[in-house]
């Protein structure tokens, strides 16, 4: 239900284990969160780890081994140790992700390799790494797999070593009705092989016919942030008809789940998309595993922003401006994809929200605005602690460094206690790539 424009934030945008303090400010993870901005400064990335857990253990429910988190969502040794315990794989797309997910010490075959251009490099590290899948997007990649395999790199695992565990990545041709910078579903697409145009059989009995692969299954990911199940579940049945007749044994729908950013949206829990996906398997007859890829639907609702106001201004009949200590260095997704977010003032969780205000970062430039007509209390002043919700998914992990804007800290917090997981940036971390002249 959406509420009046000026009701407070509703908390159903909040992490699972927020609470209402006596002094109705904000607690998350039993830490006030007041007291978190004061002790590790602001901006602030705070997640509630018991919330990490639930939707982690809810994936492994639903879809059961092999379901993978995406780590590009939000990703520090940390968090990969977390999805890890709770059963989860690792979905790791880079060389830089995958350097991050071993040194948490995850183990290689818990990982999902993927990319639509890795390198020889990359393949190489991921093979002798011993990554349980790679997930493979192109001829071109399957050329390099061969080439590595002329030179007798071949996959690390503990029986020994063997041909690279491969899925294909399928493009079913289906539009997923969320924004064209993450739709990835569609013909016109740069990712995986098109199944309209044949290319998509041709990957499979290629990949059949080397010695240096072992065709696992096939994959689709169709884009992020969809909320349309009708697109979620022809993607499922287009690439589980096409995989029926091969008889592979594991089938991954990727990730892609959309989740509730603001008053008014509603998105399907992991458990309700696995029984869409699933249902839309079994009926082409396909008996493959179903596995799945969520980032957002595990991180997003997890964590929120802390910020300090550092200045407002009011221009009657215009807007006001409310200028907070970060923006689009650590949320790039508003100028982006024009994102929509809620904001509130922690110390004052359930006050109405009677000011309209725009909530714009530190940055050079007019489109560094994190909530464009959001509301808070009235009373909001210079130097309160403002916050943004739903900041746990490509939020830190899309942020940069501009303007030498200092990165921020993220903590976990659980049981009253707080725990820095990425430390706050220093001038001087910013000058550790700049070989001096
Ligand atoms: N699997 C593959 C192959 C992917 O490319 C992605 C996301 C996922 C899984 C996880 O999707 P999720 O469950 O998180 O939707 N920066 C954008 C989102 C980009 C998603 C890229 N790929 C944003 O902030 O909205």
């Amino acid at each position: 239900m959406t509420g009046p424009a000026t009701a407070p934030l509703p908390l159903s945008l909040l992490p699972d284990t927020a609470t209402i303090g006596d002094q109705g400010q904000l607690l998350v993870g039993g830490c006030d969160t007041l007291e978190l901005a004061a002790e590790f400064g602001t901006p602030l990335f705070v997640y509630d780890e018991a919330h990490l857990r639930a939707r982690c253990t809810e994936a492994v429910e639903a879809f059961g081994d092999g379901v993978a988190y995406a780590t590009k969502a939000f990703l520090c040794r940390a968090m990969a140790q977390l999805a890890h315990e709770c059963g989860m794989q690792l979905d790791v797309a880079t060389a830089g992700e995958l350097h991050v997910a071993l040194a948490a010490g995850v183990p290689a075959d818990r990982l999902v390799m993927h990319g639509n251009n890795k390198s020889m490099a990359e393949l190489e590290m991921a093979l002798t790494a011993g990554v349980g899948r790679i997930v493979v997007d192109s001829f071109d990649e399957l050329d390099r797999l061969d080439m590595l395999a002329a030179r007798g790199i071949a996959r690390q695992g503990d029986g020994g070593q063997g041909p690279a565990r491969i899925l294909l990545r399928m493009t079913p041709g289906i539009e997923a009705h969320t924004h064209e910078f993450v739709a990835t579903g569609q013909d016109d697409s740069k990712f995986g092989f098109t199944v309209s145009s044949g290319l998509a059989g041709k990957a499979v009995e290629r990949a059949m016919a080397s010695p240096a692969v072992e065709l696992l299954g096939l994959h689709a990911h169709i884009g992020s942030q969809v909320f349309s199940i009708d697109s979620l579940r022809q993607s499922a049945t287009i690439i589980a008809a096409m995989a029926a007749p091969y008889d592979l044994p594991e089938l991954s729908v990727g990730g892609g789940l959309g989740v509730a950013y603001v008053d008014g949206e509603e998105g399907l829990t992991i458990t309700q998309w696995a029984r869409v996906v699933k249902d839309a398997v079994a009926a082409t007859g396909c008996t493959a595993k179903v596995l799945a890829e969520p980032g957002r639907a595990i991180a997003a609702g997890a964590a929120i922003t802390l910020y300090t106001v550092g200045t407002i201004k009011h221009l009657p009949d215009i807007r006001t401006y409310v200028a907070v200590d970060g923006g689009m260095s650590d949320n790039p997704r508003p100028v982006l994809y024009g994102s929509g977010y809620e904001t509130f003032l922690p110390r004052a969780v359930e006050a109405r929200r009677a000011r309209t205000i725009t909530v714009v970062g530190k940055h050079c430039e007019s489109g560094d605005t994190l909530v464009r007509d959001g509301t808070v209390p009235d009373d909001i002043a210079v130097g309160d602690i403002l916050a943004t919700p739903v900041t746990g998914a490509y939020g830190y992990s899309m942020g940069s460094n501009y303007q030498h804007v200092l990165r921020p800290a993220v903590v976990f917090v659980a049981d009253g206690e707080a725990r820095q997981v990425v430390r706050r940036q220093t001038l001087d971390d910013l000058l550790r790539y700049d070989v001096a002249p």
